[in-house]
C-alpha cells in the first residue's frame, strides 16, 4: 500500500507516516539523530516531527541539508514548549534558528498546560518533567492567539495542538479565529480515542498519532502478532497499517534502517482485521501516563480532559 497524504485545513498535503524524532536525554544520542534522519529521507520519508523540548531540532536540520531534499518536498514538524506560553515568538524564532529552515510546515503548542521552570528559564533541567510550577496565566487561549501571529508572520505554515482533549479544543474554539490543523495525541490500539478522533475528523482537524505502535506492548499483543504472522509483516507494519485504515497520521520513531523502511511499507489490511484490532481497545495509555500523584504535566486527567 503505498502511503497516502493527509489534506490539512490549510490545504497542505501532510504525508500520513512520518519520522518521530524524540531521540532520549544525552547529547550523544540527540546528535546521533541526524544520522538516522538522514536515512530515513533516503528511504523515501518526507514527514518529520520534533520538538524544541526534544533537542533534535539541529539534527534535522542538519539531516534535511545533508540529504540534497528541496526544502518543500519535506514536511516539518515543530512544537511549543509549556514553557515558552508567554514567549511564543520567541521559541519559534529559537526552533528557526536551531535548524537552520525558514520556516516550519506545522507548529504545534506542545501541551494544553503553562508551565514554568525556575527562575522562568527559557532552558529546561535534565528532566523536562521538573518544571516549578503550572500557571493560571497566560490561558490556552492567549497562548493560541500568539500562534495564530506565528502563522501570519510566515514562520510556520499550519498551526495546531498536541494533547488536546474534546475539552480542551472546545475551550480552545471558544476564541480561536484560526481552528488547528492538527491535533497530535497517544494513539494506538489500546488507547484509540475514537470519540476523540470522530470530534476532530468532524471539524476538520486532522489527527496525528503518537506513540503509534504501543511500543513493545501493544507490538507484543497476540492479536497483533498472529495478524503479522498472516501478512507476513511486522506486528509494527500492522499496527500503522490500522492507524492508514483510519484517516489518521502517524509518527513512528525508528533509529534503525530496516525498522524505517517497515514503517513506510504497510499491508492491506481487510475489514474483519481492521475490527479485530479496534477490539483492542481499552484506554491504555502508555506513553504520558499520570505519576503516583495523579498528575500528568501537572493537571489532572479530569482537567486535560482525557
Ligand atoms: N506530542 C507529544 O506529546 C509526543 C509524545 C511522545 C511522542 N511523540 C512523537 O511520537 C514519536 C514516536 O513516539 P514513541 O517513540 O513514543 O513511540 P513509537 O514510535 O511507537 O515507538 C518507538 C520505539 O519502537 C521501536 N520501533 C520502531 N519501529 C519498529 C518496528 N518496525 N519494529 C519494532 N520496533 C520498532 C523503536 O526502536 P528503534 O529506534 O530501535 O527502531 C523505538 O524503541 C516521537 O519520536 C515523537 O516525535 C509526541
Amino acid at each position: 500500500m503505498s502511503i497516502p497524504a493527509l489534506k490539512l485545513n490549510t490545504g497542505a498535503l501532510m504525508p500520513a507516516i512520518g519520522l518521530g524524532v524524540s531521540a532520549g536525554r544525552s547529547k550523544q544520542s540527540r546528535s546521533e539523530a541526524q544520522n538516522w534522519v538522514q536515512w530515513a529521507l533516503e528511504s523515501g520519508y518526507r514527514h518529520i516531527d520534533t520538538a524544541w523540548i526534544y533537542r533534535t531540532e539541529k539534527a534535522v536540520g542538519h539531516a534535511i541539508r545533508a540529504s540534497g531534499i528541496l526544502r518543500p518536498d519535506v514536511f516539518v514538524t515543530t512544537k511549543l514548549p509549556w514553557h515558552h506560553a508567554s514567549r511564543v515568538e520567541e521559541s519559534i524564532n529559537d526552533s528557526l534558528q536551531n535548524t537552520g529552515l525558514q520556516y516550519f510546515d506545522l507548529y504545534l503548542m506542545h501541551f494544553p498546560q503553562v508551565a514554568a521552570y525556575k527562575d522562568n528559564s527559557f532552558d529546561t533541567p535534565e528532566n523536562p518533567r521538573d518544571f516549578d510550577k503550572i500557571l493560571d496565566k497566560p490561558t490556552l487561549n492567549e497562548v493560541w492567539a500568539d500562534m495564530e501571529k506565528v502563522l501570519i508572520s510566515g514562520k510556520v505554515k499550519a498551526i495546531g495542538v498536541s494533547n488536546f482533549s474534546i475539552k480542551t479544543l472546545e475551550q480552545l474554539l471558544t476564541t480561536a479565529v484560526i481552528t488547528p490543523a492538527v491535533n497530535q495525541v497517544e494513539l494506538h490500539p489500546y488507547l484509540a480515542q475514537k470519540e476523540l478522533v470522530a470530534y476532530c475528523q468532524g471539524k476538520g482537524i486532522a489527527v496525528t498519532a503518537y506513540t503509534p505502535t504501543g511500543k513493545e506492548t501493544v507490538r507484543a499483543d497476540p492479536i497483533i502478532v498472529d495478524l503479522a504472522a498472516t501478512y507476513n509483516v511486522s506486528a509494527a507494519q500492522i499496527i500503522l497499517a490500522w492507524h492508514i485504515e483510519r484517516g489518521t497520521a502517524a509518527v513512528p520513531k525508528s533509529a534503525n534502517r530496516e525498522r524505517q523502511r517497515e514503517n513506510i511499507n504497510l499491508p492491506k489490511l481487510s475489514t474483519g482485521d481492521i475490527e479485530s484490532i479496534n477490539a483492542l481497545d481499552h484506554n491504555e495509555r502508555i506513553a504520558n501516563k499520570a505519576g503516583p500523584d495523579g498528575k500528568m504535566l501537572g493537571w489532572t486527567y479530569e482537567q486535560l480532559g482525557w
